[in-house]
């Protein structure tokens, strides 16, 4: 079964061509970056427009590249939460329309649960259940992977986001947009023990995330040397708060771990790239004796091939849209 699949949920415009939810035989990634660098961070208002000039040819290459036609193409898959709302309603309404065009199921994909998916693409074993740390730039969750359109959070963050922590800190440390992948560059010569950070912990929650406070606790760190007249090492700094999000994140995911007691970790999202996570989490579970699956780093990010996988997953479950279906900028992935 081959699915057509189109994202938009922030800044990528991408569409893609899945057989059987593990092959991507296309994946068209319009990268919106250059646009956004100069703001030092994601315009919705910008990322709309760049989707609705962006979306026909995007469509158009992923067919092309995949060697198919419309006809072809046994469904259309599309994010539609959570996201940027007018980001999200371009891909949702260009899939609708696609749908009805060619008449073809329309099948709803929630973002996150793709981010899951793009494992699927990556490693052919890999099948729940699991236990996975979804890590992007707008949500840090534990998730209990129960079946592929089963799922359980066990813990989230209250406040920002690693990947959102990790952009914010960059930012501060005068690193373009996007900071979590350029602090990952910048600082792998870095101390990580050249500066200390508090480790929050949210009170009855165990498995919640705060990093709002390792965030302030950067930016009050900069402020001061600023005042005094002293430069920080960024190289230290980024390597220090890079470490303190990961320390967490495999605290957490250990107790995720412990609770459940699943034997397979798999990562997701933008943040699943970053090296030190990545390097962490393999130490983690071959100390606890744990298999490990991180996606390949270009499925990492925001794709369509991903949302494909997933729709392949979200068809077979019967999980179908007609012409009503809306976007959402939250929805739990539930
Ligand atoms: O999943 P994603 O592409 O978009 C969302 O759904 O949010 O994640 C984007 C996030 C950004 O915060 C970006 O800075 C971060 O992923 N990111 C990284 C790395 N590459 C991307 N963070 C740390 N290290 C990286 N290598
Ligand atoms: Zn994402």
């Amino acid at each position: 079964m081959r699915i057509l699949a189109i994202e938009s949920s922030c800044d990528e415009t991408a569409a893609a061509v899945v057989e059987n939810g593990r092959t991507a035989l296309s994946n068209v990634i319009a990268s919106q970056v250059e646009e956004h660098k100069i703001y030092g961070g994601v315009v919705p208002e910008i990322a709309s427009r760049r989707h609705a000039e962006a979306i026909s040819a995007v469509v158009r290459r992923a067919l092309t590249d995949a060697g198919v036609t419309l006809n072809e193409i046994d469904a259309v898959a599309v994010t539609y939460a959570p996201g940027l709302i007018g980001a999200l309603l371009v891909g949702v309404n260009y899939a609708k329309s696609l749908a009805y065009a060619a008449n073809k199921p329309l099948v709803p994909v929630h973002h996150l649960r793709s981010h899951i998916a793009a494992n699927y693409l990556c490693h052919p074993e890999l099948e729940p259940p699991f236990l996975c740390l979804v890590v992007s730039g707008g949500h840090t969750h534990l998730v209990d992977v129960q079946d592929y359109t089963t799922f359980r959070v066990l813990g989230k963050t209250r406040d920002d986001a690693a990947g959102e922590a990790l952009d914010k800190a960059a930012r501060a440390m005068g690193l373009p947009y996007p900071g979590g992948l350029n602090l990952d560059r910048v600082c792998k010569n870095g101390d990580p023990t050249a500066f200390r950070f508090p480790k929050p912990r949210v009170d009855g929650a165990p498995l919640d995330f705060s990093f709002s406070g390792l965030k302030t606790a950067v930016l009050n760190l900069l402020h001061n040397a600023a005042q005094k007249g002293q430069t920080l090492s960024t190289e230290d700094l980024g390597a220090s708060f890079q470490s303190a999000v990961v320390s967490l994140l495999c605290e957490h995911t250990l107790a995720a771990i412990k609770e459940t007691n699943r034997k397979t970790l798999v990562l997701a999202g933008g943040v699943s790239a970053n090296s030190v996570l990545r390097r962490e989490m393999k130490k983690l579970c071959e100390k606890h004796h744990l298999r490990l699956f991180v996606p390949d780093l270009p499925l990492c990010g925001d794709n369509a091939a991903m949302v494909g996988a997933q729709g392949y997953y979200e068809f077979l479950a019967g999980n179908r849209a007609d012409l009503t279906l809306n976007a959402y900028a939250t929805k739990t992935i539930e």
